[in-house]
């Protein structure tokens, strides 16, 4: 019997609901007659423990967790706290300490989910975002200077390495290659930032050339927004830097019909350390503490988590799971138009997977 060990790290607001409610799944999954088990272990960090201790995660906290199997979190985000400190101070300070430079997307319309573009079938919709996920816009470097004074002057600088697009470019075209229609598109703004975004498409031609079966094309990452609307079934998996993917994958939620309910990966694809998977939508104080919270982003990414662990079985059971409960409309939380409860549909995936 394998043991897997996962860290939970259910940080702020709805991430306390939808974490617990990530690890009763996992737990049915293993029980049903899976030949492994899920060993779990639970860190308080977030905006409660940067209250009682100054900083959102202990100074030794990489170390607690760098022999885990894989981290299951939650979301970082405190009314109370600026949202700078609250995003580097744990999920940065993990995703750049652990390396894991490949935070993937996917993006599907689930059965019976109502999904705004009128025009396209629930089917031309299936795609999968690569965000680099270590450096770009998110590098931290910049600074201020003459603070408070009229001459005041602030920076963000991107940094794009050599190494870096290398192997983010080099991971989105295999990830492509293993999707049946082996399709790239390498979004871009090469046009106005004239340095660091001509070498990433210097370098998507260069890597391009060891994936002779992918077809590939480039767009603006303006130009692909408008794409995203009126062409969604020409996209199939697109790379982009860390802000452009971003901000490209809030519109892919939308589009697939709610941003409950998608699911990412913080995934490092050498596995010197864990990875770690998320719902996307942050912390939702608006609704936090009420049982309403839509927990199918997190199953999702449980999913996620299980095809990085090497189960794609059990994988695919959780997702066929899923893929029933979206279908019944009784079964939807106040995001999707519907009154169910974090509890309701928790129970329901569990009785689904307990009867297959
Ligand atoms: C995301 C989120 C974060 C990001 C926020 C919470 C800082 O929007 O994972 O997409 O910008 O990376
Ligand atoms: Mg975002």
């Amino acid at each position: 019997m394998k043991t897997y060990k996962i860290a939970c790290i259910p940080g702020d607001g709805i991430g306390k609901e939808v974490i617990p409610a990530g690890q009763e799944v996992l737990q049915a999954l293993a029980a049903g007659g899976s030949d492994f088990r899920f060993e779990f272990t639970s860190f308080g960090w977030g905006g409660d423990w940067y209250r009682a201790h100054g900083k959102m995660m202990p100074d030794d906290g990489l170390e607690a967790i760098r022999g885990m199997d894989a981290i299951l979190f939650g979301s970082a985000g405190d009314p109370h706290i600026p949202d700078h400190i609250t995003l580097w101070g744990l999920r940065l300070k993990i995703c750049q300490g652990f390396d894991q430079y490949a935070n993937v997307r996917p993006t599907r319309i689930l059965p019976g989910i109502d999904a705004p573009l009128k025009r396209c079938g629930p089917r031309d919709l299936d795609w999968v975002i690569v965000r680099e996920n270590s450096e770009g816009e998110y590098a931290g470097v910049g600074g201020r200077a003459h603070q408070g004074h009229p001459i005041e002057v602030a920076t963000d600088v991107s940094i794009l390495t050599r190494a870096g697009v290398e192997r983010i470019m080099r991971f989105a075209f295999r990830l492509a290659q293993s999707r049946p229609r082996k399709q790239l598109t390498v979004v871009t703004k090469s046009n106005a930032q004239r340095h660091g975004m001509v070498m990433w498409d210097e370098v998507a031609v260069a890597v391009s050339k060891e994936f002779p079966d992918v077809r590939w094309d480039k767009e603006l990452v303006d130009a692909c927004t408008a794409r995203m609307v009126n062409r969604p079934a020409s996209l199939d998996t697109l790379v982009a830097t860390n802000l452009h993917a971003d901000i490209l994958s809030d519109l892919a939620a939308a589009l697939a019909g709610s941003l409950g309910i998608a699911p990412t990966g913080n995934i490092d694809p050498e596995r010197r350390y864990p990875s770690m998977f998320e719902p996307i939508h942050g912390s939702a104080f608006d609704i936090m503490g009420k049982g309403l919270a839509n927990p199918v982003g997190t199953f999702w990414s449980c999913v996620m988590l299980l095809e990085h662990l090497g189960e794609p079985q059990a994988a695919a059971r959780l997702m066929a799971a899923i893929e029933e409960i979206t279908a019944d409309p009784k079964l939807h939380t106040g995001d999707l138009g519907g009154q169910a409860r974090t509890a309701d549909v928790t129970a329901a995936v569990i009785s689904r997977l307990n009867n297959r």
